[in-house]
């Protein structure tokens, strides 16, 4: 018997064989052939990288895996998650570079990171971070700004030296010029290796609000009046959120190497649903994240409550999980 066998590769070519024996690429059984499948996926995303590493662009052009689409029971498992991942790249890579997020998403993913510095002695010592934004005109000792929030609720509990950590100046003089630095500073400290994203009501990530370019660098931006009515919950009086933001661009956010997209509630699921199965569109900045190679989203229950395809991302994530054993 002629047996006529296709392997797709992972960049969409075939590869077809004919002959009496199965190929090599065949034999063994489908649990160790799609453990292969999945080892060479990983060869070619660092090759991949190390390319994306001098040319920035040809990250934005490929799409090489759908995002990883985990859904917890609540908040607290969701956060958990979402700590596990940021700790073991932290223990593999203790020099590794973070994006940090602010609002009340990253909250609970931050207690779990400083008990795990001060249970299990997480290092910090050499980790460098960098946040997405920060209000123009608030300065650090301002409780309000991001800096603030920040040394609050996770720097002033770890071990991390505070000159690794970056936030954006909202004071800076010239933010034409602090802009180029700030991107500058991510390329010289080598690139950011995980960016923690949260989402605004409106799909926005960082403050790239909707009609940002997704090539957008570090820039001003002002804010919509739905993210200042969002964000007054921080503020005494709506009257005091800050209308301009300095913040990263959605093309500086998928230049990182892997992205981790959190959200939680009902009031978010709208977005998340446009940014996972909706269109690509600078009207949902998070959609961007659709061009990156490596996504993780991590929601709870009540953020995935309009995903149209929650079923096959849990078989999806059954699939991962035995693989990963
Ligand atoms: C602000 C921040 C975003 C954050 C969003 C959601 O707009 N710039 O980075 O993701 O708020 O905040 P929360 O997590 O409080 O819902």
């Amino acid at each position: 018997m002629n047996l006529i066998c296709y392997q797709r590769r992972a960049d969409h070519s075939e590869n077809r064989w004919s002959g009496q024996q199965k190929p090599d690429w065949m034999l063994g059984d489908g649990l160790s052939f799609s453990k292969r499948l999945i080892e060479a996926r990983k060869q070619m995303l660092s090759g991949v990288r190390s390319v994306a590493s001098t040319q920035p662009n040809a990250l934005q052009l490929h799409s090489l895996r759908p995002m990883r689409i985990i859904i917890e029971h609540d908040p607290e498992s969701a956060s958990n998650r979402a700590a596990e991942i940021i700790s073991s790249l932290v223990q593999q890579r203790p020099s590794c570079v973070l994006g940090l997020a602010t609002g009340s998403t990253p909250l609970g993913i931050y207690q779990k990171l400083i008990a795990r510095h001060q249970n299990h002695k997480l290092d910090f010592a050499n980790v460098t971070t960098f946040n997405l934004d920060e209000y123009v005109g608030l300065g650090p000792g301002d409780p309000q700004s991001y800096r603030f929030f920040m040394q609050e609720n996770l720097f002033n509990h770890i071990n991390i030296p505070p000159e690794n950590t970056h936030v954006p100046d909202g004071r800076a003089l010239d933010f034409d010029s602090y802009s180029i630095q700030y991107e500058k500073s991510i390329q010289e400290a080598g690139g950011i290796d995980l960016q923690v994203l949260g989402v605004g009501g409106d799909g926005h990530i960082a403050f790239n609000e909707p009609g940002s370019s997704l090539g957008s660098r570090t820039r001003l931006k002002t804010l919509t009046s739905e993210t200042v009515k969002d964000n007054a919950r921080f503020f005494d009086d709506i009257e005091n959120v800050p209308r301009l933001a300095v913040t990263v661009g959605v093309g500086t956010i998928l230049e990182s190497r892997k992205c981790l997209l959190v959200a939680f509630g009902e009031h978010k699921a709208r977005a998340i649903s446009q940014a996972v199965e909706g269109p690509v569109t600078a009207q949902v900045t998070a959609s961007a994240l659709q061009l990156h190679p490596d996504v993780t989203v991590i929601l709870d229950q009540a953020a995935a409550c309009h995903l149209q395809r929650k079923a096959y991302y849990a078989e999806v994530e059954e699939s991962h999980r035995l693989l990963e054993k």
